[in-house]
């Protein structure tokens, strides 16, 4: 067995992050490797706690940034700890819908928390667990408020938290993850998100293959 790895998934809100994780999951165990998919915040039990805390409890709406970091973090440091170290130590490929990447676009670019305090921290809460690979999935701001709206049965009320920021906030993160591609262009590779999902998926396992030999 191969030693494990790590790829991530990034993108706004709506950009279709889910479904190609699975889709890429499926694609990577029928060419016969174990995986695991994560979802951040979340992946243990005590990451989901955080996870409804963060983005959906009234009590959290309005929270510090410095208060909404230190939650991510926590949720970060038991998930790497628990679930993604020991995934990868036993040779499978962890399969991550968001990471520390997200924490510098939504915490650094959309809530303007400095970006070298955010890097320390990061630093603190995975170590040195970073991803081989991690796919940017973009599209258009226009195109993510409709995906937006009919996942939500066509009302403009929002999902959670985030989804209730302003398209400020949502330019700001895309600079972040469009900086990203262009610093780090051998592990921040950018997809054009909006074409059909199966094209999507299809681009994503040409990259994710040949980067991991699977
Ligand atoms: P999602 O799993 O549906 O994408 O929801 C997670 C939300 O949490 C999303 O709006 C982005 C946000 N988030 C951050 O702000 N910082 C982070 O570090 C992570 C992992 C997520």
């Amino acid at each position: 067995m191969p030693h494990g790895s790590l790829v991530t998934f990034e993108g706004g809100e709506a950009a279709g992050k889910s479904t190609q994780v699975r889709l890429l999951a499926d694609r990577i165990k029928a060419a016969g490797h174990l995986v695991t998919v994560i979802r951040e915040p979340g992946g243990t039990p005590l990451g989901e706690k955080l996870r409804e805390l963060i983005k959906h409890a009234p009590e959290s709406k309005g929270m510090e940034p410095m208060t909404e970091l230190f939650l991510l973090c926590a949720s970060r440091a038991e998930l790497v700890a628990k679930v993604v170290r020991p995934a990868i130590d036993q040779g499978t490929v962890v399969i991550m819908d968001r990471f520390f990447d997200s924490t510098l676009a939504y915490q650094g670019g959309g809530r303007g928390l400095d970006t070298g305090m955010l890097r320390q921290l990061i630093d603190w809460s995975v170590g040195s667990t970073r991803p081989q690979l991690t796919v940017w999935l973009r599209v258009s701001p226009e195109e993510a408020r409709r995906r937006m709206e009919s996942r939500n049965g066509g009302q403009t009320v929002p999902a959670d938290h985030f989804e209730a920021e302003s398209a400020g906030f949502f330019s700001r993160v895309d600079a972040v993850y469009a900086g990203l591609a262009a610093t780090e262009s051998e592990r921040f590779i950018e997809l054009d998100g909006s074409s059909p999902m199966e094209d999507v998926a299809s681009r994503i396992w040409a990259v994710v293959s040949a980067r991991l030999r699977l």
